[in-house]
């Protein structure tokens, strides 16, 4: 007996010594493959992503035949318009932020338009599997990112298995764990983050905080994904064989001490392939595998390189790192030694500013890009260049802090030729519902000396997006690229946007951002409000919906090659093309009658009426412990 307890003991030794030397989520030294590891955005797509997307394309082309064909749009054969234009059509999918309410509402967004969605109420399915890319930020990005390194898991089969997105309790909470599984809990996050730096790496609040997260969004995979990696993605058959969108995740660049978000701030995004930003403020890219390697000007300092600093939960977490917060919320005592001193770091008043930024060091850019290249850009932006490649740290922050709430730029960059974007806004700007003012950020952006040369379409102001119904149903903008030439010397390289903010159906989906915990029937109601969301109310409202979005997927190619609009297109655009109009008078409020049209909230917020269309349809309509709003 005593003998079995000292193995034990001595397994417990060596298991210990295991965690910190063979822990998955430390990043380990490899070989270096040849040539430089960055290199200049110069208006180019990596090799790997334009042979991918070569590729790609052969299957979204069939697909989105497939789509067109059953759409019902009339006086239009899509086969013979497919065979015969000038490039390929290609669809962008965005995901804003906004906590678990977007990726709840995110999620039935997407099923609405995946093939394998076993509802027949959207017209709309077969648009995922016939869309490019697919891009996500913080709660967004846990939709795009889960969903991508689960090899594109469907959202009916996350529900269906209940393995992933298990949001009844708490990841802050230890997940209602009992006392001793809560302490192997803290103690394998603990263990981990502490592997990542005795292998050399500063570690930050990001750390635990996407170890946290990870066991909701990578609990399929060995260890929580522990070491899962971001580019290792690429290799999921999925992936692999091109029958999914390529994912991009957004994060910003932000320097400790530095409040400023603004325009001007670098816009980075993380694809499986490579890391970066085309912002003139860097214009550089890294190729993810590799980041972690101390690299000057793209080349190893050491002789080695290194793998595993770019796990995919810790990139989720760095798109997300405005939730860091909470963990300084956790009480202490009892945490390992390791995390309480890590957060009781960050609880100082020095530090505390800074809890949201995720620190890559090595700075992968570090002197990326030479000397000349620094001088003339440093014209630009003035020391915001310097400040990015002559630090030994690259300091990231939650990709929704520019209040770009939703992720456009990557989409927008015209080396990707995105024709249409789907942005699916679910921020909470006003009660808790969107107010467009994502994409006036995005549009104003282009105008600063960061965005120059990435065109975004004409669209108003907040207050006319509320109070003239572009929130109450999905908006077109940027319908008519002859209308765009002040933006762009190519107009028709400027994509059209279909604007789906969340609103409500079946359920009050405007939940606080940071709610942690969801029932699984509130989780379900999220999700098929999303859906209603994306498809008009399954169809009810508009049965002619699928044909519009098809008029709005084929518009710049007809552009490109001149062909007019049928009449259903024209009527279509007349519906949901933004048309110019702004408004000023006072703000009129929130009715979610069951067109989806706004008028006055002030009846249902003063009778806290539970339901809409005059009580048609119940609403699950919860008192929610409420924290302030914001993105
Ligand atoms: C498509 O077909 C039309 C008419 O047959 C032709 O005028 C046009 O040039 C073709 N476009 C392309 C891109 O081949
Ligand atoms: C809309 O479709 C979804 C998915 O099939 C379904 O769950 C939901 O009940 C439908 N909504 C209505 C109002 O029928
Ligand atoms: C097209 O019209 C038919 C007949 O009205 C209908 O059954 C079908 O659902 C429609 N398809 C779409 C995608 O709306
Ligand atoms: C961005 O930087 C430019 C040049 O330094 C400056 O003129 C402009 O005001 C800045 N824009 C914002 C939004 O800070
Ligand atoms: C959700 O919207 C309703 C209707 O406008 C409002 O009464 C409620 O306070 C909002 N809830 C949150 C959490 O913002
Ligand atoms: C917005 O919706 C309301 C309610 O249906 C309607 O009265 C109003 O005319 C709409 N406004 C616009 C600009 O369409
Ligand atoms: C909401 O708007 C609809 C359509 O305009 C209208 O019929 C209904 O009376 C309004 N409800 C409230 C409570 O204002």
């Amino acid at each position: 007996m005593s003998h079995s307890f000292i193995l034990a003991f001595f397994v417990l030794i060596e298991l210990t010594q295991a965690i910190i030397s063979l822990n998955p989520y430390a990043p380990h030294i490899v070989r270096c493959p040849s040539g430089s590891l960055t290199r200049p955005a110069s208006g180019t797509l990596c090799s790997q992503e334009s042979n991918w997307v070569k590729n790609r394309q052969a299957v979204t082309k069939q697909k989105l035949a497939n789509f067109l064909a059953g759409a019902n749009l009339t006086d239009f054969d899509a086969l013979s318009f497919l065979t015969n234009t000038s490039r390929s059509i290609n669809i962008g999918l965005a995901f804003s932020g906004g906590g678990y309410r977007a990726m709840l509402a995110g999620a039935g967004q997407l099923s609405a338009l995946d093939e394998r969605t076993a509802s027949s109420d959207s017209g709309l399915k077969g648009l995922l599997q016939a869309s490019t890319y697919i891009s996500g930020l913080s709660g967004g990005s846990w939709l795009v990112g889960s969903i991508a390194s689960n090899d594109y898991v469907s959202v009916d089969d996350i529900l269906a298995q209940g393995k992933l997105w298990d949001l009844e309790k708490s990841i802050f909470n230890n997940f209602g764990l009992d006392p001793i599984s809560a302490a192997a809990y803290y103690a394998s996050i603990s263990a981990e983050v502490e592997a990542k730096q005795l292998a050399g790496y500063k570690v930050t609040v990001t750390d635990p905080w996407a170890r946290a997260l990870s066991y909701q969004l990578l609990s399929n995979s060995p260890e929580n994904g522990a070491g899962l990696t971001w580019s290792s993605i690429s290799s999921l058959s999925n992936l692999k064989n091109y029958q999914m969108p390529f994912p991009i995740l957004v994060a910003d660049g932000r320097a400790p001490g530095t409040q400023i978000i603004d325009a001007n701030s670098t816009i980075f995004e993380f694809t499986p392939f490579e890391m970066g930003s085309w912002d003139p403020s860097l214009s550089q890219f890294v190729q993810t595998q590799y980041i972690g390697s101390y690299l000057n000007n793209g080349k190893s300092m050491t002789g080695t390189c290194v793998n595993g600093f770019d796990n995919a939960g810790f990139v989720m977490g760095t798109s997300s790192s405005l939730f860091n917060a909470f963990i300084l919320q956790i009480d202490t005592v009892g945490l390992p030694s390791f995390l309480s001193s890590l957060i009781k770091l960050f609880l100082l008043p020095a530090s505390i500013i800074n809890v949201d930024i995720a620190y890559y060091a090595p700075n992968p850019f570090y002197s990326s890009g030479g000397s000349g290249l620094l001088g003339n850009l440093g014209n630009l932006v003035g020391s915001v260049v310097g400040r990015i490649i002559g630090s030994n740290t690259l300091y990231l922050v939650d990709g929704g802090e520019d209040g770009q709430n939703v992720p456009l730029e990557p989409l927008l960059q015209p080396q990707r030729q995105v024709d249409v974007i789907f942005a699916h806004d679910n921020g909470a700007d006003i009660g808790g519902w969107p107010s467009g003012q994502s994409l006036v950020e995005t549009y104003e952006r282009q105008f600063s000396s960061q965005g120059g040369g990435v065109a975004f379409p004409y669209v108003p102001d907040s207050t006319t997006f509320r109070n003239l119904n572009l929130t109450a149903k999905p908006t077109f903008f940027g319908c008519d690229a002859r209308n765009l030439n002040a933006l762009s010397s190519n107009p028709l390289d400027i994509p059209l946007v279909i604007y789906i903010a969340n609103r409500p159906f079946s359920y009050w989906s405007n939940t606080s951002t940071f709610r942690l915990t969801y029932a699984e029937d509130e989780k379900r109601g999220m999700i098929r409000n999303g859906f209603e969301t994306e498809t008009r109310f399954n169809g009810t409202i508009d049965p002619e919906w699928p044909a519009c979005v098809g008029c709005a997927i084929i518009r710049r190619e007809q552009e490109r090659q001149g062909v007019e609009q049928t009449e259903q297109c024209k009527k279509c655009f007349a519906k949901y093309c933004w048309n110019g109009d702004y408004y000023s008078g006072p703000d009129i409020g929130d009715n979610f009658s069951n067109d989806g049209l706004t008028t006055s909230s002030e009846y249902y917020n003063a009778n806290n009426v539970e339901g809409i269309n005059n009580g048609g349809i119940t609403l699950f309509k919860r008192d929610v412990e409420e924290q302030e709003e914001e993105e």
